[in-house]
């Protein structure tokens, strides 16, 4: 059984735990106060298996639409829908916009066919976006 929650500074050792062992060095892990700062002031939703954090999705907040700034599941429990229902509770959540953006490096083949399914669509090549890679810019309107 899974439940999706707002996570909040309680999690925050449990998303940082989460984080590393999933980016697993990559400088584009969250560091811990990265992760305080953003349960703060952003929107961070949890998704629990067996009452324990397995996932994480988070959202900034724009002006007209909302970016997706990080998604992560934790190793054992990839492939198993966590992250499309990560997704699907964000969009019954989040509709006072009409527009997702997100970054993802272009070789993290899982992550970019998971936010086609949902609609994304690859709007623009970011060169050197990342430190060792070349990044798209995705958008969904909904
Ligand atoms: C990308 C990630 C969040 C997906 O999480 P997940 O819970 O394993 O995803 P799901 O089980 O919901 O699978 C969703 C979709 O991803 C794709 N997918 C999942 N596993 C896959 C695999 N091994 N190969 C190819 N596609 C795969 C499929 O499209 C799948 O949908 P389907 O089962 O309907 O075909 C997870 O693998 C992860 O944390 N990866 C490392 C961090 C990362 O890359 N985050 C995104 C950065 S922008």
């Amino acid at each position: 059984m899974h439940t999706i929650r707002q996570a909040n500074l309680n999690d925050l050792n449990t998303l940082f735990v989460i984080e590393n062992r999933v980016f697993n060095n990559d400088p584009f892990a969250l560091s811990k106060s990265s992760f305080r700062y953003h349960l703060q002031k952003n929107i961070i939703f949890g998704i629990e298996v067996d009452e324990k954090i397995a996932g994480y999705i988070l959202w900034l907040k724009r002006k007209d639409s909302y970016r997706l700034y990080s998604l992560a599941v934790d190793n054992d429990f990839q492939g198993l829908g966590l992250a499309s229902k990560l997704l699907e509770n964000s969009f019954e959540n989040l509709k006072d916009k009409k527009r997702f953006t997100l970054e993802v490096k272009v070789e993290n083949k899982k992550a970019i066919k998971l936010y086609k399914k949902f609609g994304f669509k690859i709007k623009k090549v970011l060169k050197d976006y990342y430190e060792d890679s070349d990044g798209f810019l995705m958008e969904m309107r909904s």
